[in-house]
């Protein structure tokens, strides 16, 4: 495949996709480490659950995203999701010439702050599945017994803003159950709508389990990236919003999570078949 070349403005946007509206714990910390980035974000709700899916699905997806966002004019990629960079980064990375950032389950430094031994992950089907899990856990799970938990459902309770219904901690009892019969004391939360119920994970889990998550080191990573380039804006900011979805309810849930009330368009017909 041909990576796509084209002149990269320094002053332009960063781009950032999720298959919903999880990503947006990832742009949160995006957000408050690169503050003159203006950050444009794709919620792909309409296509969610992305765990669901088979690979093909999901890069036929994460492409029609990313030709969206670098038409936009995007100086670099940043997939907030597990299971689509999982499924299709490597595939980007081969389109398209910009930084392309990614993200994996925090299997190495759950492995590193564990003290019994037993570390959980919560996660899509899909990440758990992936080759790219299979080597995470052959280059970093050694030595520690790491217990994995496919959460089913849990996404779409985040897409409908239903944060701390009885359906939604119920769900959580059931996923956080296991690992902590397992002995686990260090729990990563490998899909990016669950930090937005960490709380609930936190309550069932009890003092002593330590949650870990990725937003930072990826706000790290597209620090880093960007800076090599000389792609760093240092002033600017400011946030745009497109959903796949219906934008009435996206406006609410992206308002409610994002923590401002905020405008969300709805991406053109030919980005979201
Ligand atoms: N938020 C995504 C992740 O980090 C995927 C959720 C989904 O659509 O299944 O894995």
């Amino acid at each position: 495949m041909i990576a796509v070349r084209r002149e990269v403005n320094p002053e332009g946007p960063v781009g950032v996709f999720d298959s919903g509206v999880g990503g947006l714990s990832v742009l949160k910390h995006i957000r408050s480490g690169l503050p003159g980035e203006t950050l444009l974000y794709c919620a792909d709700s309409h296509h969610t659950p992305y765990g669901a899916k088979s690979p093909e699905q999901i890069q036929a997806r994460a492409l029609t995203l990313t030709d969206f966002l670098v038409g936009q004019g995007a100086k670099a990629i940043v997939v907030a999701c597990n299971t689509a960079t999982a499924a299709a980064v490597v595939m980007l990375r081969e389109r398209f010439s910009i930084p392309i950032i990614g993200m994996e389950p925090a299997v190495k430094p759950a492995v590193a702050a564990t003290k019994s031994g037993v570390v959980g992950v919560l996660a899509t089907v899909g990440t758990l599945k992936s080759a790219q899990f299979a080597a995470l856990l052959e280059n970093y799970g050694q030595g520690v017994e790491v217990v994995t938990q496919a959460c089913h459902g849990l996404v779409e309770c985040v897409e409908r803003g239903e944060l701390d219904a009885p359906a939604t901690r119920e769900l959580v009892r059931r996923y956080v159950a296991p690992l902590l019969a397992r002995g686990a004391d260090t729990i990563v939360l490998g899909c990016t709508h669950y930090p937005f119920v960490r709380e609930l994970i936190e309550q069932e889990a009890g003092v002593g389990v330590t949650m870990i998550d990725t937003g930072t080191a990826v706000a790290r990573q597209l620090h880093r990236r960007l800076a090599e380039h000389g792609l760093l804006r240092p002033a600017g900011g400011g946030e745009r919003f497109w959903t796949s979805g219906e934008v009435a309810q996206a406006e609410s849930v992206v308002s409610r999570l994002w923590g401002s009330r905020v405008t969300v368009a709805r991406l053109p017909d030919k980005a979201v078949e």
